[in-house]
């Protein structure tokens, strides 16, 4: 996948006069695409063109739903789908990185996950430390940091220590951030922040200390990383599945019919446009909007 001997390369499209073109359109003059990122059909190339790099999520959360549709369709058993899976993780990985997003989060194993058949779970279990050792030296090129996000404690030992080696490996690194989701709930992960917060408090925190909004976001397992500002799920269902609830409050939300598997760089190119056609108010109204007459 990423290519060591080259580091990840500034992300420059397009030059600084094309910017104010709407939806980030640049206009024809479009160089400066990292080799890297050399589009490998006309279809990325078209979006790759479109896209307005000043203008990126800088947290991309991913629910990779479909593996198991995926095999399914071809008449192969569920893991193959998984196998599958993994390729596309590797892709969106190497172009996340490359298109020097902050951070990536993926959602790889679910609380809700363990009411799976148990050779499904072993094959994951066995798959993900099959990614971390063959992966894990390539990401460390990269500067990527590698976290594990949910209750970690309740994993198999085999999948503890590779996790605990290559989070350590990685702790330095200062690029892209990867938080993978494992044994993860939104709602559990809820309830171990507020269980810190009162812990702390009940130990330190005067008689009257209440809680607000950062001291939640402080603790969650993803403390330290921006919310995420786009939200992708595969596969068509259109839910949220217990992810990142408190950290997607703002969050764009895209939803494609594409399988996990079938997941293509190109198909992150049309995830970000259509971000970068979202217009983004929290709440508030649109600067054009906001007179109020009366
Ligand atoms: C959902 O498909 C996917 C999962 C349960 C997660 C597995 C993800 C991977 C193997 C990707 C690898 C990730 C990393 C970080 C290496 P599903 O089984 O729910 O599909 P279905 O809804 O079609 O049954």
């Amino acid at each position: 996948m990423l290519r060591p001997e080259k580091p990840y390369v500034n992300f420059s499209m397009c030059s600084r006069n094309n910017r104010s073109q709407p939806h980030g359109n640049p206009g024809n003059n479009c160089v400066n695409v990292p080799e890297s990122l050399k589009p490998s059909n006309r279809d990325e190339e078209r979006l790759l063109r479109e896209l307005d790099a000043d203008r990126l999520p800088q947290h991309i959360a991913i629910i990779m739903d479909g593996n198991g549709r995926w095999a399914k369709k071809r008449h192969l058993p569920r893991v193959t789908g998984h196998r599958a899976g993994v390729q596309s993780a590797r892709n969106v990985i190497e172009t996340c990185a490359r298109l020097n997003i902050s951070a990536l989060t993926l959602y790889a194993f679910s609380m809700e996950n363990w009411r799976r058949p148990k050779a499904e779970i072993d094959f994951l279990m066995r798959l993900l430390r099959e990614y971390l050792r063959k992966e894990l030296p390539v990401i460390h090129r990269n500067n990527i940091r590698l976290l594990v996000i949910g209750r970690t404690d309740q994993l198999p030992d085999a999948v503890r220590a590779d996790i605990e080696r290559a989070s350590e490996l990685t702790a330095g690194n200062t690029g892209m951030k990867l938080a993978v989701a494992l044994n993860y709930g939104g709602r559990a992960e809820l309830v171990d922040a507020f269980n810190r917060i009162l812990d702390c408090l009940r130990k330190n925190g005067p008689a009257n200390a209440a809680v607000d909004e950062d001291m939640i976001s402080q603790n969650l397992y993803t403390a330290g990383l921006p919310d995420p500002d786009l939200l992708i799920r595969t596969s068509g269902e259109m839910r949220v599945s217990n992810f990142l609830l408190w950290q997607i409050a703002y969050a764009e939300i895209y939803v494609t019919e594409t399988l996990w598997p079938d997941f293509t760089r190109a198909q992150l190119y049309e995830a970000l446009l259509d971000f970068q056609k979202r217009e983004r108010r929290y709440g508030g109204l649109k600067e054009s909007r906001q007179r109020i007459t009366v």
